[in-house]
């Protein structure tokens, strides 16, 4: 497998009235071909940030990408989104990057028909016109849409929530992307319609051999999408591991905290959920040394005096803590 995205050093801060918010902080990830890769945080973590900074959405100002290299690599060969022209990155985004925000009333264009959105992004990025038609078409089967040829002039109000969803995720596929980034694509639908739009995207995804990276708050709905899931605090990756083993062995207190908090089918009754105590960090106040310090009950020295680097602790597994766990004392060097 070779890498189609490289982030490397990731630092956007927001100069606002109140201050300088701090909010991602040097975010490094890799993303394989075909891969899913889950990005979990608690709210103001930074994953939309991230995302928005690799897409060219930060509005600027107040925002500013400080630092960060992300070599995306695409038809053209391989270029460093923060470098590329606004031109280029448009041509980019929603065409080799396709992607699904939260909310999709706020994607859509009220008052264009579904079917003119969907062949708008293809007819400015790979066909013409009189073809765009008939890709729509088959785009709305695809994403399980009935009665594409009548739903083709309807309005986004006139569709469901989920409906709606599925369109956003058609416009987001259809010129072939190599990655999808899907930003909580989920949550503002019910459970079921949640589960509909998850099973969607597997059969997509594996369709289309897309990468994905997928956003979300809920670390439980991470084992069935993801084969990998990077953990999200203050605007930094704080632990980055294949999904099994991250719920099997995690080795970062937040991750343990997170999975602590999290219903599970073979508890015991006996079992309460545990929520972390404390807030997430102020990201008014840039931090010199972990930010997880504060909640965490393991803290020691060194983590109130620098910022723990991320460091491989096992296959394919990354963690920035200097405590360890398995040892149940401070990690040497
Ligand atoms: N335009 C902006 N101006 C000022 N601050 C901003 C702006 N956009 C985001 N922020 C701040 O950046 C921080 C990170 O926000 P981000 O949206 O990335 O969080 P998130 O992890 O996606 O959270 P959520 O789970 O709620 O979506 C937050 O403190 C947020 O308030
Ligand atoms: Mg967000």
């Amino acid at each position: 497998m070779s890498k189609i995205l490289e982030v490397k050093n990731l630092v956007t801060k927001f100069y606002t009235l109140d201050g300088v918010v701090n909010a991602v902080n040097g975010v490094s990830f890799d993303l394989e071909e075909g891969e899913t890769l889950a990005i979990v945080g608690e709210s103001g973590s930074g994953k939309s940030v991230t995302m928005m900074s690799l897409l060219g959405l930060i509005p600027m100002p107040p925002g500013k990408i400080e630092t960060g290299t992300a070599f995306f690599n695409g038809d053209d060969g391989r270029h460093d989104l923060l470098q590329m022209s606004p031109e280029k990155l448009r041509d980019v985004r929603g065409g080799q990057i396709g992607f699904v925000f939260q909310d999709p009333i706020s994607t859509l264009n009220p008052i264009l028909t579904v079917g003119e959105q969907i062949s708008e992004v293809l007819t400015r990025h790979v066909m013409s016109k009189s073809d765009a038609k008939e890709a729509t078409l088959k785009l709305l089967t695809q994403v399980g849409i009935p009665d594409p040829e009548l739903r083709y002039n309807a309005f986004p109000f006139q569709f469901s929530g989920g409906m709606r969803q599925r369109v956003v995720i058609a416009i987001a596929i259809a010129c072939t992307p190599k990655i999808i980034i899907a930003d909580e694509p989920t949550t503002a639908l019910d459970v079921t319609v949640q589960a509909q739009i998850i099973d969607l995207f597997k059969r997509l995804r594996s369709a289309l051999d897309v990468a994905v990276i997928w956003i979300t708050h809920d670390l439980g709905v991470v084992a069935g999408i993801a084969e990998r899931v990077l953990v999200m605090y203050g605007g930094r990756p704080v632990e980055i591991a294949l999904v099994n083993d991250l719920y099997e062995h995690p080795q970062h207190p937040y991750t343990v905290g997170l999975l602590r908090a999290l219903p599970r089918m073979d508890a015991q009754e006996s079992d309460r959920l545990v929520s972390i105590k404390g807030s997430p960090p102020d990201l008014l106040i840039p931090v010199k040394h972990c930010s997880f310090a504060w909640r965490c009950e393991y803290a020691f020295d060194r983590c109130w005096q620098q910022i723990p680097p991320l460091i491989t602790v096992g296959e394919q597994h990354q963690i920035s803590c200097f405590y360890d766990l398995d040892k149940g004392g401070p990690r040497d060097g």
